[in-house]
């Protein structure tokens, strides 16, 4: 599709020559005398100009005011305004609405050339961003939430709520794997900056020296290695969001700096002389309970509070195994998609094996066990054999630490649970039958010939 050109020009001589030369160029060219008819143009025969090039003063009115009324019908259009009449106060004007650019006529044919491929180029730009947003709004909708729990409904609406209000930072809590990183996305981008930046930080990923550097920016020559001036991710984010995760691990030092910055909204960066103001939201993540750590002295009482004015928790699956069914699902189809595969058939054993497992790893562990499934599937049946839960026995995680949980309820018969526990202690001390037989408490002749008896892997 040609790029549209929309003139408004009431000389005959001059938009006829003007709609000739740029039709040659290779745009779609519209050419109006009025403003009337550029209104009917824009509003009833839907045309959306890349660039529209106009007159200032027109037998209808002034382009200006014409502007301020159509901006938002065609908001990512570059205007462009010639004039014979030009006065400062015109071009002010045209400035503050957001023009382009201005120039008087008479104008050579070659500088408008110029001036019309500049405000082309920017106009692409404005357009590739906005669909970039409108993607990533669709794509972190609220609909991406899936899961019909009174936890995730609720989580949704409040999650519904938050998009819609400005606040100035909020926490999301949850065991990893549940989806703090994409509530926050959802926040962000269907929240009121969603147009603005969403900048991510992982806390954990980097030394404290690194950390400080990377959030505040630094000038050059504030330590060795600062040759250029650099911006931090404070300064990067403005006006859209800052996500912190894993908060939890930063260090007090810079707990203080970071509670100063998002009290004030103002940054310094490092070796800085001066304050930059800075219009962000701050979302933070962490799967530690803070207040615990806040108790043991390594998370500031201050920071926490400033923080958690709004506390989002996202309870592991385990707690809302009625989600488990959609996400199944969803992920299915998902991966069906990806891996051009036709998966329709869940047998009632792999629901079985799904509701028994305790999901340490949360959606993710769930999201990764389904997509190897259906890259691995070869029919319409969902390959029960690619499952392999770690641990096909139900178990808490207490007990998995300092014994072995067995169900008593008759899915496993005695020889089943001999051997789940030899298997569970094999791997416990990495095969090593001496060390197994030593947790036994029997001897390594023995428990060899169970491992035998039983198929198991022990060296
Ligand atoms: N309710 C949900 N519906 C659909 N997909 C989800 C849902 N919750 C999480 N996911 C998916 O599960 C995966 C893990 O989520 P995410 O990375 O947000 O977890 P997290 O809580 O940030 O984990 P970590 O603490 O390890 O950083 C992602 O692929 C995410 O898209
Ligand atoms: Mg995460």
């Amino acid at each position: 599709m040609r790029d549209s050109l929309l003139i408004i020009e009431d000389e005959k001589l001059l938009g006829n020559e003007l709609a000739r030369h740029f039709s040659k160029q290779g745009w779609e060219t519209t050419l109006v005398r009025t403003l009337a008819e550029a209104g009917k143009c824009i509003q009833e025969q839907r045309v959306d100009p890349l660039v529209l090039l106009s007159d200032m003063n027109l037998p209808d009115g002034n382009a200006l005011d014409f502007m301020g009324r159509c901006k938002d019908a065609i908001n990512s259009t570059e205007w462009l305004f010639l004039t014979g009449y030009g006065s400062v106060a015109d071009s002010v004007r045209a400035v503050r609405l957001g023009a382009y650019d201005f120039v008087e006529k008479p104008c050579a044919l070659e500088r408008l050339d110029l001036l019309v491929e500049g405000a082309a180029r920017s106009a692409r730009a404005q357009r590739r961003l906005e669909n970039q947003v409108r993607e990533q709004n669709s794509r972190y909708s609220l609909r991406t939430l899936t899961g019909k729990s009174p936890a995730m409904c609720m989580l949704r609406d409040m999650v519904e709520q938050m998009a819609q209000v400005p606040f100035s930072s909020l926490v999301i809590t949850g065991e990893t794997g549940t989806g703090k990183g994409l509530v926050a996305k959802v926040l962000h981008y269907s929240g009121k900056r969603a147009k603005g930046p969403l900048v991510e930080l992982n806390c954990a990923a980097l030394p404290h020296e690194l950390l400080e550097s990377e959030l505040f920016g630094y000038e050059a020559g504030a330590f060795t290695g600062a040759r250029k001036r650099r911006r931090g991710l404070f300064e990067q984010a403005h006006t859209g969001t800052l996500f912190l995760d894993e908060i939890g691990e930063m260090d007090l030092e810079l707990q203080g700096k970071l509670l100063k910055a998002v009290e004030e909204l103002r940054i310094r960066r490092l070796g800085g002389e001066h304050e930059i103001d800075v219009d962000v939201q701050i979302i933070a993540a962490t799967n530690q309970d803070l207040q615990q750590v806040v108790g043991e002295g390594k998370f500031r009482q201050d920071l926490y509070h400033r923080l958690n004015v709004i506390n989002l928790h996202i309870p592991p699956l385990r707690e809302r195994m009625e989600d488990l069914q959609d996400l199944v699902q969803f992920f299915i189809a998902e991966n069906n998609a990806k891996f051009g595969k036709n998966i329709r058939e869940i047998p009632h054993t792999v629901w079985e094996k799904l509701r028994g497992y305790h999901w340490p790893g949360n959606i993710r562990e769930l999201r990764n066990i389904i997509e190897r499934c259906v890259l691995l599937a070869t029919g319409e049946i969902f390959p029960e054999q690619w499952l392999q839960l770690p641990n096909q026995v139900g178990r808490s995680a207490a007990a998995a630490e300092n014994g072995i949980f067995l169900p008593l309820d008759g899915t496993l018969t005695m020889q089943d649970m001999e051997r789940y526990i030899i298997q569970e202690v094999l791997e416990r001390t990495g095969n090593n039958v001496a060390a197994a037989a030593r947790m036994l408490g029997t001897t390594r002749e023995t428990l060899r010939y169970r491992v035998q008896k039983y198929h198991l892997k022990g060296s």
